[in-house]
Order: C-alpha cells, then sequence, then structure tokens
C-alpha cells in the first residue's frame, strides 16, 4: 500500500516542493488549500491531475486551520500515514500588522490538527514546520536545538506557540509530532514579498528595463539562507526516524541582504555604486538611483543575525543541504528571465 501523505499549505513555497518530492518517492499526496477570490494553485498546476484520473495520486481539497471542522473531516476521511503541517501566515512583518489573525492560524492551527490526531488515530506521524524566528534576538551563535528562544515579532511568538504544543502533544499523548526548525529557504517558487524574491524580480526588471526603482528596508540583517528544495528533502528525513525529535535544518553561511543584492546585480552584470547613509543609503546605477531605503519596510523589532548549526540533522538524519547561496541565486534569476512576461 502507498503512503499517504496530507499537506496543509500544500499552495505555499514548500508545499509544492514537498508534493513533488513526497510524490517521487511513490506517496498518495493530498493537499489542502483555502478559498480564495483568484487562484492560488500557481506553484503546483504542473502536478494537477485530472479528476477522473485511473490511480490518482496527488489530490486537492478546500480547507482551513482556522476552521476546526474542515480540519477534522479531512484528517477523518482521508485517513493519512503523515501529516505536514506547512500553513502560515507566513510574513514576519505582516505579522505586527495582522497579529491576532497570524497567531490563530500558525498557533492554534498547530493546535486543532494535533487535537484531531490525538482522538482520531495517534498513529499518524506530524511535522511541524517551525522556524529560525523563533531564536530572534539570540542568545548563542550559531543557533541549534539547544538555544534559547526570543521570539520578536507576532509571526515568531505564534511559532513559539506551535513548536511547544508539538512538544507537548509527544509528550503527554505519545504522538509521533515533530518540529523542523528551520532557518530562510529561498527558491523561485519564494513568495513574492520576501526579501530575496522581491530584490531578483525587481533588479531583473531594472536590467530589461521595465522597472525603475526597488525600495527596501534593513540590508544588514543577516540570514542563513537555504534552498527549499533541500529543506523538504530534511522534513520528510525528520518524520522517517524511529523517535519523533526536532532538528535544526541550516546551511551554517549567513550574509547581509546588502550581499545579496552584491551577488545577485553582478550576476546581472549591473554596475551598482553605493552611496549615503542609513535611511539615505541609495544605490546608483549609471548615475540614476535603482535602489533606495524605505521607512516603511523596517520592522517595530528586528531579528539582526541568524545563523543555523545543523549538526543534529547531519548526524542523525544524514541530512545537508547540497545547493549554495550561488546556485539558489542562480536557480531564481534563471526562473525569473525565463517567466518574464513584461509585467
Ligand atoms: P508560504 O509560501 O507563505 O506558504 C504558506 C502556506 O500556508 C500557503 O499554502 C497558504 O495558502 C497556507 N495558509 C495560510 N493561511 C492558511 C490557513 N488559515 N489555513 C490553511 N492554509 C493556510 O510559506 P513557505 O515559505 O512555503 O513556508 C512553509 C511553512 O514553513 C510556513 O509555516 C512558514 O511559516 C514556515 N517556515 C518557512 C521558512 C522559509 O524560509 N520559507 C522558514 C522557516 C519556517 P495561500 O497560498 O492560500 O496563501
Ligand atoms: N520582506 C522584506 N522586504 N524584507 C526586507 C526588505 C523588504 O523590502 N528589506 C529588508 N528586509 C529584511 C527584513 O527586515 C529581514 O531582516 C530580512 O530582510 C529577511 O526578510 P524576509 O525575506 O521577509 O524573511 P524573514 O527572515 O523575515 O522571514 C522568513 O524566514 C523565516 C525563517 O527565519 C519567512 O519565510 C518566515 O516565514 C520564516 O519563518
Amino acid at each position: 500500500m502507498k503512503k499517504k501523505a496530507l499537506i496543509f499549505g500544500v499552495t505555499g513555497q514548500d508545499g509544492a516542493y514537498l508534493s513533488k518530492f513526497l510524490l517521487k518517492k511513490n506517496y498518495v499526496v493530498h493537499g489542502v488549500k483555502r478559498k480564495t477570490s483568484l487562484i492560488n494553485t500557481k506553484r503546483i498546476d504542473d502536478i494537477y491531475e485530472e479528476p477522473n484520473k485511473k490511480k490518482k495520486s496527488f489530490f486537492l481539497h478546500f480547507g482551513d486551520v482556522i476552521d476546526y471542522g474542515s480540519v477534522f473531516n479531512l484528517i477523518t476521511t482521508i485517513k493519512p500515514d503523515e501529516i505536514y503541517n506547512l500553513s502560515a501566515q507566513s510574513h514576519v512583518a505582516v505579522s505586527f500588522e495582522i497579529p491576532e489573525y497570524t497567531a490563530n492560524t500558525n498557533a492554534l492551527g498547530a493546535l486543532r490538527i494535533l487535537e484531531v490526531i490525538k482522538n482520531f488515530n495517534k498513529k499518524i506521524k506530524f511535522y511541524q514546520a517551525g522556524t529560525s524566528e523563533l531564536f530572534g534576538k539570540v542568545q548563542e551563535i550559531p543557533q541549534n536545538e539547544n538555544t534559547k528562544f526570543y521570539p520578536r515579532s507576532p509571526y515568531a511568538v505564534s511559532k513559539l506557540f506551535a513548536h511547544w504544543i508539538t512538544v507537548n502533544y509527544r509528550e503527554a499523548h505519545d504522538i509521533f509530532a515533530a518540529n523542523g526548525i528551520l532557518f530562510n529557504h529561498e527558491s523561485p517558487l519564494r513568495g513574492e514579498t520576501f526579501v530575496t524574491q522581491k530584490i531578483v524580480k525587481g533588479l531583473v526588471k531594472i536590467k530589461l528595463g521595465h522597472r525603475e526603482k526597488l525600495l527596501l528596508g534593513n540590508i544588514y540583517s543577516k540570514r542563513d539562507w537555504g534552498h527549499a528544495q533541500d529543506y523538504v528533502e530534511g522534513m520528510w528525513k525528520i518524520l522517517q526516524q524511529r523517535k519523533p525529535k526536532d532538528y535544526v535544518l541550516a546551511t551554517g553561511k549567513t550574509f547581509t541582504v546588502k550581499y545579496f543584492i552584491k551577488k545577485v546585480s553582478e550576476k546581472l552584470n549591473l554596475k551598482l555604486v553605493w552611496k549615503g547613509k542609513g535611511l539615505k543609503e541609495k544605490a546608483y546605477l549609471n548615475g540614476k538611483p535603482v535602489i533606495e531605503i524605505n521607512k516603511r519596510y523596517f520592522r517595530p523589532s528586528e531579528v539582526d543575525l541568524l545563523i543555523g548549526d545543523a549538526r543534529k540533522a547531519r548526524k542523525e538524519l544524514n541530512w545537508k543541504p547540497k545547493k549554495n547561496l550561488d546556485s539558489i541565486i542562480d536557480d531564481m534569476i534563471f526562473y525569473e528571465k525565463k517567466n518574464f512576461n513584461g509585467k
């Protein structure tokens, strides 16, 4: 019998890569999509299967983790072997504007799924999409599974609840529930408002003469960026262990946002010249400002530095990232150029 996986958050960056990964592993994959006014399945359209197809392996269902009824119905009718909870209001800056919605989705969403597992079938394995944002104002460099958490946003605080409720259901109810504490991971499928994608899209458009300016916030924060494709493999490996445990997935390298801009502009052969400081700092191309710093993209409290120590995952999961920053950027630029439609 094929294994059955249920993915909450299937329409997101990681949901798309994980679906493809699990289908290759011969799983039957069920994904949960939200009802939205515009179709939101762009990232998974390439694996869509006709409803009448015999031996279908990929199914989509409407649902929402803030709706307990839908969570209950999905789990009890699909009867999955593994559940991956990737659903989230995942934008840190946005979480300052809609904190309650963020908490409802990210914190209580995880709890709702765990409650159904507890009451319906404790054998279902559960993966919770945890985050390096938990480390926030970092208490140690680099950060590993034992580093103290210090969340710095409503997003991170909501994920802190999800982290501990996952641990609690594992310990209290003997459920195979595990957290992946994942550092930033990017790809051509990254959401457009996250900084890497914003930079790649913005600079490609500037290069092609379809845009004049890119506005950014804090370009001095440092992130440990990996590739989403590598990280979904780690998620799966976490659920294949004999015992449920929490793991950091990271590259162990950190770079500033400004360095990321430098790499992208070099690859596009854009000769940027930086001048000014603070909010007046600008990057010029042929004497014209093309990147400016704008206050609206700063966060009320920032996470200045993230760098992960993934030695536990390396040792116990035999996991390590295959793609470095250069290949992540190459991948993103290639896709952006190929799919650029003049808008
Ligand atoms: P993403 O692209 O923003 O995807 C989030 C997914 O959650 C989307 O499918 C979204 O649906 C869905 N969703 C949002 N609210 C929902 C709700 N109320 N009910 C059901 N589904 C809902 O995020 P990602 O980058 O793939 O990240 C996946 C998960 O890993 C998230 O939980 C994120 O917080 C976490 N994480 C990400 C990173 C990273 O660097 N990417 C690092 C650490 C942790 P729509 O498509 O309809 O919006
Ligand atoms: N989004 C955005 N837009 N970020 C900017 C901008 C901008 O215009 N300018 C500078 N930044 C800075 C942010 O202040 C932050 O320090 C850094 O770029 C990265 O921002 P994001 O790409 O939005 O990612 P994030 O690190 O806040 O959060 C992502 O990674 C987390 C894991 O550490 C998200 O994917 C989270 O869901 C995930 O948990």
